[in-house]
């Protein structure tokens, strides 16, 4: 019975990993430099253990990081052609995401417009 259990869970959590060949490009020109080993303190791509403190904060909090920068991730995470959904597809990719998403994520996007209007608004000032 277990034994089924895990090989369920092993083909779930294969398909969440299912992901365009762009969104590994992508990864692969920016994230990946510094994901993949964890410099700086970076989370490893894949390693849940890594992952499960970041994931509490939400998706959305997860993209704000990401696109203003947090410590030493340089704002955008180095790549230069990503949109926001790019960033949420290789954030999910990243960090194993679960489908469908834990629902104190849908109160989380509730806060994700106010935050973006902030960001872009810092953009634009001389
Ligand atoms: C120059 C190195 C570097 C690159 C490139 C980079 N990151 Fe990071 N990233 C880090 C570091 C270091 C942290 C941990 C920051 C901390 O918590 O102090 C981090 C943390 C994160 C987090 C967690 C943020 C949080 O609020 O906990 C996410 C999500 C993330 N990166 C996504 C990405 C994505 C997506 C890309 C590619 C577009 C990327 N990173 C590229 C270094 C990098």
């Amino acid at each position: 019975m277990y034994k089924v259990f895990l090989a369920a869970s092993l083909i779930a959590s294969s398909a969440a990993l299912a992901v365009d060949q762009d969104i590994l490009d992508k990864y692969n020109n920016s994230c990946v430099n510094c994901h993949a080993t964890g410099v700086s303190g970076a989370p490893i791509t894949h390693n849940d253990q890594h992952w499960a403190p970041r994931l509490e904060k939400g998706l959305s909090r997860l993209l704000i990081s990401v696109l203003f920068g947090l410590n030493a991730m340089p704002a955008g995470g180095l790549c230069f052609n990503c949109s926001d959904s790019d960033y949420i597809a290789l954030i999910k990719y990243m960090s194993n995401y679960p489908e469908p998403p834990p629902p104190p994520e849908e109160i989380e996007e509730s806060n994700i417009l106010l935050l973006l209007i902030g960001h872009k608004m810092k953009q634009s000032e001389p």
